[in-house]
């Protein structure tokens, strides 16, 4: 199974931003748990984190041949991107949504995500743990291993 991985903006900063929110994982750490944690469940990945719409969407529609799903933290653009929304339907492909914080906890406009209808489900509030849940929730959909 072949897998993209995509962090939204500000993703980048994980680790240093709002700690108490994030964690104090930097995103490479996560980024390098995701790898290890594919690794042993045989999926290929492919990880890209973007501050911007465009490069996030394009990304998104050049992978709709390589990928089997997609694993997204939209970030921000969660609450208002009709456009990544638009791209992530249009690849037809599955996609998980995941958050690091529990966005249900928090101010009332993180939550609602216009990306989350067309998901097959969210994960929220695992820190980076999250991104290997939706691997694994993946992974057990196409091949029932849990
Ligand atoms: C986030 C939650 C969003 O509301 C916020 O804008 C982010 C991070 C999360 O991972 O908890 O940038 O997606």
């Amino acid at each position: 199974m072949k897998v993209l991985v995509l962090h939204g903006p500000n993703l980048n900063l994980t680790g240093f931003r709002e700690p108490d929110v994030y964690g104090k994982k930097p995103i490479e750490q996560i980024d390098a748990d995701i790898r290890s944690a594919a690794a042993k469940l045989n999926v290929e990945v492919r990880i890209l984190q973007s501050n911007h719409e465009g490069i996030l969407i394009d990304t998104v529609q050049e992978h709709r041949r390589w990928a089997d799903a997609i694993v997204i933290n939209p970030g921000g653009l969660t609450h208002y991107s009709i456009a990544l929304r638009d791209a992530l339907m249009s690849v037809r492909l599955p996609v998980v949504e995941v958050h690091l914080s529990n966005v249900h906890s928090r101010e009332d406009f993180r939550r609602h995500s216009v990306i989350a209808p067309i998901t097959i489900g969210q994960v929220v509030g695992f820190g980076g743990y999250g991104y290997v849940l939706a691997l694994t929730a993946l992974l057990n959909l196409e091949r029932e291993v849990v």
